[in-house]
């Protein structure tokens, strides 16, 4: 299956070749695409979401590495582009394999960074074919922001097994939380979803309890940013919420990663780094101010939900049930001092 969209393009040669990204902040209206020729251009539509998601941060940092070279400071430039934003390991984790080539070559750095995506996209199946039996026919899945095609360079991660189970001809329908104050819940997954002939019922992030208690809801799958060696896990603010719900309500609360978003450097999720961005995000959204002029906002974007409120990672190495470091690590097909 192909993702709805090319989100992450490279067009041209190493040398003289250039980045093409779809603009994520126009969506649902437009599919716009941004053109990124130095690496300011591509730090900048990382820093204000033009991509996001991480899997497809780090897919477009690996090109972004490219144009560092193409500009003639590769180490200086790909450590300025790592910094665009803290919490999804995926973009440090891209750059570090782009800088442990050891070559400023942009043909040989534009070959692995089309390794990256390729492994993204064989990585977003696999999680989709270990994922996919846990929807039952004729249920209810519940997901939060969007980790979806748009947020990888496949079919997503959080939506692989919804796309799996839709093309063995699984009837499902899914809740998406619209994700305050950004609102990529209603604006990125309920569009790629309802493209893909998908059911998606878009609901506020604050009417979840009702819908989980009303008895609609048979699992609940979310992405994550990054997952530290013990399986705590961060992803958009909002996901803890969920996990207590779902705990609450005795359904399943999933967490769909690649390899990629594992960073066995941290223990656990107190170490996350947490993005805090511009209140204004919250007061003044989408244009008009929704907060009297001045008030305070806090804007965390992401939260870390402890792994004992999580059923099972689905990872593309398979599900991940007994969520530990050991189990992790084995499943990961990790060596010991890699942790
Ligand atoms: O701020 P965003 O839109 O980059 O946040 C994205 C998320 O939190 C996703 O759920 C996460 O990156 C997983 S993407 C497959």
């Amino acid at each position: 299956m192909q993702p709805p969209v090319n989100t992450i393009e490279w067009i041209g040669e190493a040398d003289d070749g250039h980045l093409r990204l779809l603009d994520q902040t126009k969506l649902p209206g437009a599919v716009t695409y941004l053109d990124c020729r130095d690496v300011e251009t591509v730090r900048e539509a990382i820093k204000r979401l033009s991509v996001r998601g991480a899997p497809a941060i780090g897919v477009a940092a690996g090109y972004g590495c490219v144009i560092a070279a193409q500009q003639g400071d590769f180490l200086t430039l790909a450590d300025h582009l790592a910094s665009a934003r803290p919490t999804a390991v995926n973009l440090i984790w891209a750059v570090t394999r782009m800088k442990a080539l050891g070559s400023d070559d942009p043909g040989a750095l534009l070959a692995e960074a089309r390794a990256i995506h390729d492994e993204d996209i064989a990585m977003c199946r696999a999680i989709g074919e270990h994922g996919a039996a846990l929807i039952e026919p004729n249920t209810g899945v519940l997901t939060h922001c969007n980790a979806g095609a748009l947020a990888t360079s496949g079919i997503g991660t959080a939506t692989a097994p919804m796309y799996i189970a839709h093309e063995r001809g699984v009837p499902f329908r899914v809740f998406a939380d619209e994700t305050r104050p950004l609102l990529q819940g209603a604006r990125l997954t309920a569009w790629e979803l309802n493209r893909a002939g998908i059911d998606v019922t878009v609901l506020c992030d604050n009417a979840a309890a009702t819908i989980l208690r009303s008895g609609q809801v048979q699992c609940i799958i979310t992405g994550a940013d990054r997952i530290a060696a013990n399986g705590d896990a961060a992803n958009k603010i909002g996901t803890y919420n969920l996990a207590v719900l779902a705990k609450h309500h005795a359904i399943p609360f999933y967490v769909a990663a690649p390899t990629s978003t594992f960073d066995f450097d941290l223990p656990g999720g107190n170490a996350i780094p947490i993005e805090q961005r511009d209140p204004m995000e919250v007061t003044h959204g989408f244009g008009p101010p929704t907060a009297p002029d001045g008030v305070a906002a806090a804007n965390p974007a992401f939260d870390v939900t402890p792994a004992e409120l999580i059923t099972a990672l689905i990872t593309d190495r398979g599900l991940i049930r007994q969520i530990n470091t050991e189990q992790i690590r084995q499943a990961l097909g990790l060596s010991p001092q890699a942790l």
